[in-house]
């Protein structure tokens, strides 16, 4: 079995950084891969290398908690990702017409990244917001009643947002 590569300098300037007030325990995992993510944007098999000396597990383990947790990215996808809901409720109110549009308009199927990177599109199944659908997620935001046209908009929203930040 390869050794996963270590994290260059900047990487590690970084995940030091935010490991820098957890406790060396096992129950302090999750909590870590959660910034990880929120930081980076995925969770690098390198992190992974990292966390799993830091918290003194394997990193069979620390896999194994990466790839259950549907939250966690392996490697970088396209800066805002866009969830779509495919669970039953919001698939009765228009969730697969709702789809192939964003497909059609983003260019990539789901589960992949526009080739500009600004955009992931993935389904997802259940955001929680099932009396409400067909329901998204868009970065952080939940979405409900999302028509084509309303897709169209959050997505030019979000590119309002994007080009102040
Ligand atoms: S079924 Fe779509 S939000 Fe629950």
């Amino acid at each position: 079995m390869s050794h996963p590569p270590m994290p260059d300098a900047d990487e590690l300037a970084c995940l030091d950084e935010l490991i820098a007030d957890l406790p060396p325990q096992a129950d302090q995992l999750l909590p870590f891969l959660h910034r990880v993510q929120e930081r980076l944007g995925h969770v690098s098999p390198a992190a992974m290398r990292f966390a799993a000396h830091a918290f003194n597990l394997s990193r069979a383990d620390v896999y194994g908690v990466v790839t259950f947790y549907g939250d966690f990215r392996e490697a970088p996808v396209g800066d805002t990702v866009v969830q779509l809901c495919m669970a039953e409720a919001c698939q009765a109110v228009g969730a697969r017409a709702l789809a192939a549009h964003a497909e059609q308009r983003l260019g990539v199927p789901l589960g992949s990244s526009t080739a500009d990177g600004t955009h992931h599109l993935e389904a997802v199944y259940c955001l929680g917001n099932c009396a409400l659908g067909p329901s998204i997620r868009v970065k952080d935001a939940v979405h409900g009643r999302v028509s084509p046209s309303r897709f169209d908009t959050l997505l030019e929203l979000r590119a309002i947002d994007r080009s102040r930040s």
